[in-house]
């Protein structure tokens, strides 16, 4: 594969957690920490992706001190608007400066039912708007079981891209459902293996330079001890982490990932 230069992205899910009172000191001990690391936001980019409520809060601060995190929501109506109660459009994200947004992550998948094509539809709509979609794919414990390790996420990113084309811009990210919440991640050679299967799935379907400058993730119990190993595999661009994202030391610790990437 020729060199592309993907700049490394270390992204943190908050899920359900922090308000946004919370998240305003959150951010601000985040970046506080960074750069207290003279941590090279150009060099490996940080997101945090709160809870909608948090992300006006979040908005002012990052761009009244000119921070350089970088924040999204963590789902998207696949609607513009109109009578979706609950729902939150991508215009009303773009309007809050939203970078990302996490679509079809299992958490969404499972609780609420969003089908492949509920998954493809909101890819499309956070394109339309202007912000980068974070594609979540990966399997059951008894998908892996049944189908093998790539079965899974490949259908998932093949329907997820559906509805795009041309050079879009997005991420995706490897999420294999028994990974996540459950402290046994997979292995740096299994990540890699289905990350590799993924950006095949992106050249055959939007071609080789869109597939060649896309990052894609790993997640799933992703911790400062186990980062170092994701990112030395060729086709693992970066972390979706949850837990670990809700504590600034340890995240920051994931972002820095390249001082101990040779430990
Ligand atoms: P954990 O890092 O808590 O396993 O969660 C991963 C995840 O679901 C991120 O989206």
């Amino acid at each position: 594969m020729a060199a592309v230069k993907r700049v490394p992205f270390i992204a943190g899910n908050w899920k359900m957690n922090l308000d946004h009172l919370q998240s305003i000191a959150f951010v601000q001990k985040l970046a506080w920490s960074l750069k207290d690391a003279n941590h090279d936001f150009g060099a490996v980019e940080v997101a945090v992706f709160p809870p909608f409520t948090d992300l006006r809060s979040v908005q002012t601060l990052i761009s009244g001190d000119k921070l350089e995190v970088a924040y999204g929501a963590q789902d998207v109506s696949q609607f513009d608007s109109g009578a979706y109660t609950g729902e939150i459009s991508g215009a009303f994200l773009k309007a809050l400066d939203c970078a990302y947004v996490i679509i079809g992550h299992s958490e969404r998948r499972t609780m609420h039912a969003e089908s492949d094509e509920v998954v493809a539809a909101k890819s499309a709509a956070a394109v339309k708007h202007g912000i980068v979609p974070v594609i979540c794919v990966g399997e059951t414990a008894e998908d892996l079981e049944k189908h093998g390790p790539s079965a899974v996420p490949v259908a998932q990113l093949k329907a997820a891209l559906a509805g795009l084309s041309g050079a879009v811009d997005i991420v995706v990210a490897y999420e294999p459902v028994w990974a996540i919440g459950s402290g046994l991640a997979a292995t740096p050679e299994q990540a890699e293996q289905v990350c590799a299967a993924l950006r095949k799935v992106i050249a055959d379907t939007l071609g080789k330079d869109v597939a060649d400058a896309t990052r894609i993730l790993y997640g799933g119990s992703v911790k400062a001890a186990n980062i170092a190993g994701f990112m030395r595999e060729p086709n693992v661009d970066g972390a979706l982490v949850g837990g670990a994202s809700l504590d600034t030391k340890e995240f920051s610790d994931i972002a820095r990932f390249q001082k101990h990437v040779g430990t």
